[in-house]
Protein backbone atom coordinates (compact mmCIF):
# COMPACT_ATOMS: atom_id res chain seq x y z
CA UNK A 1 0.00 0.00 0.00
CA UNK A 2 1.84 3.20 -1.12
CA UNK A 3 -1.28 5.56 -0.47
CA UNK A 4 -4.85 5.18 1.12
CA UNK A 5 -7.65 7.08 -0.83
CA UNK A 6 -10.17 4.78 -0.98
CA UNK A 7 -10.78 2.07 1.00
CA UNK A 8 -11.47 0.00 -2.43
CA UNK A 9 -7.50 -0.05 -2.30
CA UNK A 10 -7.51 -2.52 0.81
CA UNK A 11 -8.82 -5.99 0.37
CA UNK A 12 -10.19 -7.90 3.65
CA UNK A 13 -6.39 -9.38 4.52
CA UNK A 14 -5.38 -6.28 4.43
CA UNK A 15 -8.09 -4.52 6.47
CA UNK A 16 -7.23 -7.40 8.97
CA UNK A 17 -3.37 -6.85 9.02
CA UNK A 18 -4.31 -3.05 9.91
CA UNK A 19 -6.52 -4.04 12.64
CA UNK A 20 -4.40 -6.76 13.93
CA UNK A 21 -1.19 -4.15 14.24
CA UNK A 22 -3.66 -1.33 15.61
CA UNK A 23 -4.51 -4.22 18.53
CA UNK A 24 -0.62 -4.41 19.27
CA UNK A 25 -0.90 -0.30 19.36
CA UNK A 26 -3.59 -0.56 21.61
CA UNK A 27 -0.85 -2.47 24.52
CA UNK A 28 1.66 0.21 23.88
CA UNK A 29 -1.06 2.72 24.72
CA UNK A 30 -1.26 1.21 28.16
CA UNK A 31 2.28 1.52 28.91
CA UNK A 32 3.90 4.51 30.70
CA UNK A 33 6.00 5.67 27.90
CA UNK A 34 2.99 5.69 25.38
CA UNK A 35 5.76 5.49 21.75
CA UNK A 36 7.74 3.49 19.72
CA UNK A 37 10.43 4.87 17.26
CA UNK A 38 8.79 3.57 14.24
CA UNK A 39 9.29 6.87 12.55
CA UNK A 40 11.85 8.69 14.20
CA UNK A 41 13.62 10.84 11.32
CA UNK A 42 10.71 10.94 9.17
CA UNK A 43 7.84 13.52 8.81
CA UNK A 44 4.45 13.94 8.80
CA UNK A 45 2.05 16.52 7.43
CA UNK A 46 -1.55 16.88 8.29
CA UNK A 47 -3.38 19.69 6.06
CA UNK A 48 -7.35 19.98 6.67
CA UNK A 49 -9.16 22.19 4.58
CA UNK A 50 -12.26 21.38 6.40
CA UNK A 51 -13.13 21.72 10.02
CA UNK A 52 -12.17 18.20 12.16
CA UNK A 53 -11.81 17.23 15.77
CA UNK A 54 -11.43 13.77 15.74
CA UNK A 55 -9.34 12.84 12.59
CA UNK A 56 -6.99 15.63 12.82
CA UNK A 57 -6.20 14.90 16.65
CA UNK A 58 -5.90 11.26 16.20
CA UNK A 59 -3.48 11.71 12.91
CA UNK A 60 -1.21 13.93 15.12
CA UNK A 61 -1.13 11.94 17.96
CA UNK A 62 -0.88 8.81 16.22
CA UNK A 63 2.34 10.59 14.41
CA UNK A 64 3.80 11.74 17.59
CA UNK A 65 3.39 8.30 19.17
CA UNK A 66 5.23 6.83 16.32
CA UNK A 67 7.81 9.44 16.87
CA UNK A 68 7.76 11.26 13.77
CA UNK A 69 8.01 15.12 13.52
CA UNK A 70 4.90 16.85 13.23
CA UNK A 71 3.88 19.73 10.54
CA UNK A 72 0.16 20.48 10.90
CA UNK A 73 -1.35 22.75 8.98
CA UNK A 74 -5.26 24.09 8.79
CA UNK A 75 -6.22 26.53 5.68
CA UNK A 76 -7.71 28.99 7.74
CA UNK A 77 -5.29 30.70 8.94
CA UNK A 78 -2.92 29.66 6.45
CA UNK A 79 -1.42 31.16 3.20
CA UNK A 80 -4.91 29.58 1.87
CA UNK A 81 -6.16 32.66 3.05
CA UNK A 82 -3.90 34.79 0.82
CA UNK A 83 -5.03 32.58 -2.76
CA UNK A 84 -2.48 30.02 -2.86
CA UNK A 85 -3.80 26.83 -4.62
CA UNK A 86 -3.80 23.48 -3.19
CA UNK A 87 -1.26 21.87 -5.82
CA UNK A 88 1.34 25.20 -4.17
CA UNK A 89 0.42 24.39 -0.71
CA UNK A 90 1.73 20.76 -1.71
CA UNK A 91 4.72 21.51 -3.27
CA UNK A 92 5.35 24.02 0.03
CA UNK A 93 4.96 21.30 2.48
CA UNK A 94 6.88 18.66 0.23
CA UNK A 95 9.58 20.93 0.52
CA UNK A 96 10.16 19.75 3.62
CA UNK A 97 10.49 16.06 2.50
CA UNK A 98 7.45 14.47 4.57
CA UNK A 99 7.26 11.03 4.76
CA UNK A 100 3.35 11.00 4.28
CA UNK A 101 0.43 14.36 4.10
CA UNK A 102 -3.07 13.79 5.59
CA UNK A 103 -5.30 15.67 3.44
CA UNK A 104 -8.98 16.28 4.27
CA UNK A 105 -10.32 18.67 1.25
CA UNK A 106 -14.08 19.76 0.45
CA UNK A 107 -13.65 18.20 -2.94
CA UNK A 108 -14.09 14.65 -3.92
CA UNK A 109 -10.89 13.67 -5.41
CA UNK A 110 -8.60 16.11 -3.75
CA UNK A 111 -6.45 13.07 -2.21
CA UNK A 112 -6.05 11.77 -5.38
CA UNK A 113 -4.73 14.60 -6.90
CA UNK A 114 -2.47 15.43 -4.46
CA UNK A 115 -0.98 11.87 -4.72
CA UNK A 116 -0.19 13.41 -8.05
CA UNK A 117 1.90 16.76 -6.70
CA UNK A 118 4.32 14.71 -4.13
CA UNK A 119 6.21 11.77 -3.57
CA UNK A 120 5.23 11.56 -0.04
CA UNK A 121 2.52 8.94 1.11
CA UNK A 122 -1.10 10.43 1.06
CA UNK A 123 -4.24 9.76 3.78
CA UNK A 124 -7.33 10.63 2.15
CA UNK A 125 -8.72 11.89 5.64
CA UNK A 126 -11.98 13.04 3.78
CA UNK A 127 -12.71 14.18 0.28
CA UNK A 128 -15.96 16.05 0.12
CA UNK A 129 -19.14 13.90 0.34
CA UNK A 130 -16.56 10.66 -1.42
CA UNK A 131 -14.66 8.78 1.07
CA UNK A 132 -13.13 8.51 4.33
CA UNK A 133 -11.02 5.43 4.75
CA UNK A 134 -9.80 5.35 8.11
CA UNK A 135 -13.15 5.78 9.63
CA UNK A 136 -14.61 3.05 8.25
CA UNK A 137 -10.95 1.40 8.99
CA UNK A 138 -11.52 2.49 12.56
CA UNK A 139 -15.33 1.24 12.91
CA UNK A 140 -14.65 -2.15 11.69
CA UNK A 141 -11.96 -2.46 14.56
CA UNK A 142 -14.36 -1.16 16.97
CA UNK A 143 -16.81 -3.57 15.79
CA UNK A 144 -14.56 -6.91 15.56
CA UNK A 145 -13.62 -5.93 19.19
CA UNK A 146 -17.23 -6.24 20.16
CA UNK A 147 -18.32 -8.54 18.30
CA UNK A 148 -15.40 -10.50 16.55
CA UNK A 149 -15.90 -11.83 12.67
CA UNK A 150 -18.65 -9.30 11.08
CA UNK A 151 -19.66 -12.44 9.05
CA UNK A 152 -23.72 -12.48 8.36
CA UNK A 153 -23.82 -9.38 11.42
CA UNK A 154 -26.43 -6.99 10.44
CA UNK A 155 -25.38 -3.30 10.38
CA UNK A 156 -28.02 -0.28 9.89
CA UNK A 157 -26.71 2.94 8.53
CA UNK A 158 -29.25 5.62 9.34
CA UNK A 159 -29.41 9.02 7.95
CA UNK A 160 -28.00 11.42 5.70
CA UNK A 161 -26.30 9.05 3.08
CA UNK A 162 -26.20 11.28 0.00
CA UNK A 163 -23.56 13.68 1.52
CA UNK A 164 -21.77 10.84 3.59
CA UNK A 165 -18.57 10.40 2.45
CA UNK A 166 -18.57 7.87 6.04
CA UNK A 167 -21.54 5.85 4.44
CA UNK A 168 -19.19 5.03 1.32
CA UNK A 169 -16.24 4.04 2.76
CA UNK A 170 -18.15 1.89 5.58
CA UNK A 171 -20.88 0.24 3.41
CA UNK A 172 -17.77 -1.15 1.14
CA UNK A 173 -15.90 -2.07 4.24
CA UNK A 174 -18.50 -3.53 6.07
CA UNK A 175 -19.56 -5.62 3.20
CA UNK A 176 -16.14 -6.49 2.65
CA UNK A 177 -16.03 -7.77 6.02
CA UNK A 178 -19.24 -10.21 5.45
CA UNK A 179 -21.89 -7.76 7.37
CA UNK A 180 -25.27 -7.39 5.24
CA UNK A 181 -25.78 -2.94 5.27
CA UNK A 182 -29.47 -2.17 4.90
CA UNK A 183 -29.47 1.76 4.47
CA UNK A 184 -32.24 3.64 5.72
CA UNK A 185 -32.82 7.42 5.18
CA UNK A 186 -35.69 8.84 3.09
CA UNK A 187 -35.86 9.13 -0.61
CA UNK A 188 -34.63 12.40 -1.10
CA UNK A 189 -31.07 11.56 1.06
CA UNK A 190 -29.99 7.87 -0.36
CA UNK A 191 -28.24 7.91 -3.71
CA UNK A 192 -30.63 6.03 -6.38
CA UNK A 193 -29.39 3.21 -7.39
CA UNK A 194 -27.06 2.39 -4.54
CA UNK A 195 -29.00 -1.27 -4.43
CA UNK A 196 -26.69 -2.34 -6.83
CA UNK A 197 -23.94 -2.28 -4.54
CA UNK A 198 -25.23 -5.40 -2.80
CA UNK A 199 -27.10 -3.10 0.21
CA UNK A 200 -31.03 -2.99 1.14
CA UNK A 201 -32.12 0.37 1.17
CA UNK A 202 -35.46 1.18 3.48
CA UNK A 203 -37.41 4.37 4.31
CA UNK A 204 -38.36 4.01 7.20
CA UNK A 205 -37.38 2.92 10.53
CA UNK A 206 -39.39 -0.08 10.94
CA UNK A 207 -37.34 -3.28 10.97
CA UNK A 208 -34.64 -1.53 12.54
CA UNK A 209 -35.22 -4.00 15.28
CA UNK A 210 -33.23 -6.62 13.29
CA UNK A 211 -30.03 -4.84 13.05
CA UNK A 212 -26.96 -6.13 15.36
CA UNK A 213 -25.40 -2.62 14.97
CA UNK A 214 -27.24 0.99 14.55
CA UNK A 215 -24.98 3.34 12.39
CA UNK A 216 -26.31 6.80 12.47
CA UNK A 217 -24.92 9.73 10.32
CA UNK A 218 -25.91 13.40 10.80
CA UNK A 219 -27.29 15.78 7.82
CA UNK A 220 -24.46 17.52 5.89
CA UNK A 221 -25.83 20.68 5.71
CA UNK A 222 -22.48 21.95 4.95
CA UNK A 223 -22.71 19.78 1.69
CA UNK A 224 -26.38 20.30 0.38
CA UNK A 225 -27.89 22.78 -1.82
CA UNK A 226 -31.27 23.35 -1.48
CA UNK A 227 -33.49 21.54 0.67
CA UNK A 228 -33.76 17.92 1.45
CA UNK A 229 -36.20 17.41 4.31
CA UNK A 230 -38.97 19.38 4.37
CA UNK A 231 -38.00 20.42 8.48
CA UNK A 232 -35.45 18.80 11.06
CA UNK A 233 -38.87 18.30 13.07
CA UNK A 234 -40.33 16.28 10.61
CA UNK A 235 -37.18 14.23 9.89
CA UNK A 236 -36.35 13.70 13.57
CA UNK A 237 -40.13 12.50 13.83
CA UNK A 238 -39.45 9.71 10.89
CA UNK A 239 -35.72 8.94 11.34
CA UNK A 240 -33.84 10.24 15.06
CA UNK A 241 -32.28 7.08 16.50
CA UNK A 242 -33.75 6.99 20.17
CA UNK A 243 -33.59 4.40 23.04
CA UNK A 244 -37.50 3.48 22.28
CA UNK A 245 -36.42 2.32 18.99
CA UNK A 246 -33.06 0.45 20.68
CA UNK A 247 -33.32 -3.45 22.04
CA UNK A 248 -30.70 -4.24 24.91
CA UNK A 249 -28.45 -6.42 22.63
CA UNK A 250 -28.01 -3.66 19.61
CA UNK A 251 -25.06 -1.40 19.28
CA UNK A 252 -25.04 2.02 18.44
CA UNK A 253 -22.53 4.10 16.42
CA UNK A 254 -21.85 7.53 15.32
CA UNK A 255 -19.11 8.85 13.39
CA UNK A 256 -19.27 12.43 14.90
CA UNK A 257 -19.96 15.09 15.16
CA UNK A 258 -23.53 14.48 16.60
CA UNK A 259 -25.94 17.04 16.45
CA UNK A 260 -27.94 15.56 19.69
CA UNK A 261 -31.82 15.98 18.98
CA UNK A 262 -31.93 15.79 15.26
CA UNK A 263 -30.40 11.98 14.18
CA UNK A 264 -30.38 10.74 17.49
CA UNK A 265 -31.35 11.73 21.06
CA UNK A 266 -29.09 12.89 23.86
CA UNK A 267 -30.30 10.09 25.91
CA UNK A 268 -29.15 7.50 22.89
CA UNK A 269 -25.73 8.81 22.69
CA UNK A 270 -25.17 8.31 26.26
CA UNK A 271 -26.60 5.13 26.63
CA UNK A 272 -24.18 2.22 27.28
CA UNK A 273 -24.94 0.93 24.02
CA UNK A 274 -23.17 3.53 22.48
CA UNK A 275 -19.86 3.45 20.82
CA UNK A 276 -18.98 6.96 20.41
CA UNK A 277 -16.03 7.01 22.76
CA UNK A 278 -14.30 3.59 21.85
CA UNK A 279 -14.54 5.11 18.27
CA UNK A 280 -12.61 7.94 19.18
CA UNK A 281 -10.09 5.62 21.35
CA UNK A 282 -9.99 3.28 18.29
CA UNK A 283 -9.03 6.32 15.53
CA UNK A 284 -6.03 6.59 16.97
CA UNK A 285 -5.01 3.02 17.16
CA UNK A 286 -6.19 2.52 13.80
CA UNK A 287 -4.30 6.02 12.33
CA UNK A 288 -1.22 4.03 13.85
CA UNK A 289 -1.69 1.34 12.14
CA UNK A 290 -2.30 3.10 8.87
CA UNK A 291 1.18 5.28 9.41
CA UNK A 292 2.97 2.38 9.97
CA UNK A 293 1.52 0.18 6.92
CA UNK A 294 2.30 3.18 5.08
CA UNK A 295 5.89 4.17 6.09
CA UNK A 296 7.64 1.56 8.48
CA UNK A 297 10.43 -0.62 7.09
CA UNK A 298 9.73 1.72 4.00
CA UNK A 299 12.97 3.43 2.34
CA UNK A 300 12.17 7.33 2.11
CA UNK A 301 10.97 7.93 -1.36
CA UNK A 302 11.93 10.96 -3.38
CA UNK A 303 9.07 13.27 -2.69
CA UNK A 304 9.05 16.37 -5.05
CA UNK A 305 8.07 14.63 -7.96
CA UNK A 306 8.30 17.83 -10.72
CA UNK A 307 7.01 17.27 -13.86
CA UNK A 308 8.75 14.44 -14.98
CA UNK A 309 7.51 10.49 -15.67
CA UNK A 310 6.74 10.05 -11.97
CA UNK A 311 4.67 12.65 -11.75
CA UNK A 312 2.68 11.48 -14.77
CA UNK A 313 2.45 7.80 -13.27
CA UNK A 314 1.01 9.17 -10.12
CA UNK A 315 -1.57 11.10 -12.09
CA UNK A 316 -5.07 11.47 -10.33
CA UNK A 317 -7.35 8.22 -11.83
CA UNK A 318 -10.83 9.56 -10.49
CA UNK A 319 -12.68 12.61 -10.55
CA UNK A 320 -11.79 16.12 -10.49
CA UNK A 321 -13.29 17.82 -7.65
CA UNK A 322 -17.13 17.98 -8.11
N1 LIG B 1 -15.66 11.47 12.16
C1 LIG B 1 -14.93 12.54 11.81
O1 LIG B 1 -14.35 12.58 10.72
O2 LIG B 1 -14.89 13.51 12.76
P1 LIG B 1 -14.11 14.91 12.61
O3 LIG B 1 -14.81 15.68 11.52
O4 LIG B 1 -14.22 15.55 13.96
O5 LIG B 1 -12.69 14.60 12.21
Amino acid sequence: MNNLISIEEVDRDGIEAILDRAESFAEVGRRDIKKVPTLRGRTVVTLFYESSTRTSSSFELAAKRLSADLVSVKSAGSSVDKGESLKDTVATLTAYDPAAIVIRHPYAGAAQMVAGWTGAAVVNAGDGKHEHPSQALLDVYTLRRRLGALDGKKIWIVGDVLHSRVARSNLIAFQLMGAEVTLCGPPTLIPRGIEELGCNVTHSLDGIEEADVVYVLRMQFERMEGKFVPSLREYAANYQVDTRLLGPRQLLMHPGPVNRGVEISGEAIDSPQSLVTEQVAAGLVVRMAILYELLAGKPERPTALGEGPAAEAAAPTIGQPA
